[in-house]
């Protein structure tokens, strides 16, 4: 008796603290929060045929923030083709915020801003469409968007998507600013409906900051969908969205992306050695690559990370598996991830202030122990004449990275 009921009270102690511990684990939460919320989310809304891979292009927020205009965004279309980017994929041109009036016209539609689009953004899809790449906008599911000098789209969806459907636009960037109090998995599906609903396919990026932890429903409602709050031009904040975004490498998949944030690679905040682990991270873990600097007169050295083949390539690959942080010890990492044809991508990172060595072993990176393979060093461009088995190890300076892709040698 006495034994039941003190295994009776252990019994609920446990179940009262394991109550306690998942309502700080983001799954138990989101998976709480969809059992109630979000029934009807339940089969695609979203079956748009989209990011097959995660998406390639430009975004105008990162360097421009509201400062721009119609032709900025054309001078970048030029720019991405002149360049060669365009070319290695970067085939989308998104305007950010502050493209359109303050008040809705008449008939309630959207505006384009006088001062800055006279032309409407009609005319400038045209223009994109002319240079072979695609145009994105920006929205968001509140009242204003986040700059407060345009209206967002929540209770206006089917409206709005009919207009950017009438415009010609390829994606929508949906953020998260001024909204109702509702929750996200509230009014996201609502725009998702409505895109699907022009017949138009529009690329659905989802921007509510990962909030409400969007990789646990963002697949049935969006292409894409970020993890984090805004990323900043320095080496911390970088790193810290790739951190929050690699917990969720399991919900990635062809069709449907975690999103860490846009690129910042040539806005001048961090090393070149940073923006190379920048590019790599953001490329082994299926990152959208969307370039955020000035296209039309970024250095040599930023050209030469943003259009790094072999690491696009990486990002690029069919199997579509999101890498992830499989060793650390201090400040030194190694991230892996599997790619088509039984090959394996690898990024070694050193986060340390200090020039170190790192080494990956077969057993961490998901290669059999007796495996030998060859090594492919994707920022010399150079297969190594060594061949490897049970592990790999590489030196390299304070925040700094090594990118292989390991092929196996039968
Ligand atoms: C980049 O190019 C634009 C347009 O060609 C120009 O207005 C701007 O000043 C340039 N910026 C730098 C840093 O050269
Ligand atoms: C790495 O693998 C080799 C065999 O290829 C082995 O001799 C060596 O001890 C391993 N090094 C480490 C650090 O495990």
């Amino acid at each position: 008796m006495e034994r039941s009921r003190a295994s009776s009270s252990f019994l609920l102690l446990f179940s009262v603290l394991l109550l306690f511990l998942c309502s700080f684990t983001p799954v138990c939460i989101a998976s709480r929060l969809l059992q109630v919320e979000s029934e009807d989310v339940r089969s695609s809304l979203l079956a748009n045929g989209l990011g097959i891979t995660p998406p390639m292009g430009w975004n105008s927020w990162n360097h421009f923030n509201c400062k721009i205009d119609e032709k900025t965004i054309k001078e970048t279309a030029d720019a991405l083709v002149s360049t060669g980017l365009a070319k290695l994929g970067y085939q989308y041109v998104n305007i950010d915020d502050c493209w359109a009036e303050l008040s809705r016209d008449r008939k309630g539609n959207l505006v384009a801003k006088k001062s800055t689009f006279p032309s409407g953004i009609k005319s400038l899809a045209d223009y994109v469409h002319s240079k072979g790449l695609k145009l994105g906008i920006y929205s968001d599911a509140g009242y204003f968007t986040c700059s407060k000098t345009m209206p967002g789209s929540l209770g206006h969806e089917e409206q709005d998507a009919k207009t950017f459907a009438s415009w010609g636009v390829d994606y929508l960037k949906y953020d998260n600013c001024y909204n109702d109090g509702s929750k996200p998995t509230v009014r996201y599906p609502v725009m998702s409906r409505a895109l699907m609903k022009t017949g138009h396919p529009i690329f659905f990026s989802l921007c509510e900051w990962g909030e409400l932890h969007p990789a646990l429903w963002g697949a049935k409602v969006g292409n894409s969908w970020r993890t984090t709050g805004d990323i900043m031009d320095n080496w911390e904040s970088m790193m810290s969205r790739a951190d929050m975004n690699e917990v969720y490498a399991d919900f990635a998949r062809p069709g449907g992306w975690n999103d860490p944030d846009m690129l910042e690679i040539g806005n001048g905040g961090m090393t070149k050695h940073e923006y190379i682990v920048h590019f790599s991270i953001w490329a082994i873990s299926k990152a959208p690559l969307l370039i955020g600097c000035d296209a039309r007169n970024a250095t040599k050295e930023t050209m030469k990370i943003l259009s790094n083949k072999e690491v696009i390539a990486v990002n690029q690959d069919p199997l579509g598996v999101q890498a992830k942080k499989v060793w650390l010890k201090g400040d030194l990492e190694v991230w892996a991830g599997p790619l088509s044809g039984h090959r394996t991508a690898v990024v070694l990172v050193n986060r340390g202030l200090r020039h170190n060595r790192i080494t990956a072993h077969w057993k961490d990176i998901g290669i059999s122990p007796n495996k030998v393979v060859e090594a492919r060093d994707l920022w010399k461009h150079k297969t190594l004449k060594t061949r490897f088995m049970d592990n790999l190890t590489a030196t390299m300076a304070s925040h700094s990275c090594k990118m292989y892709v390991l092929t196996p040698i039968s």
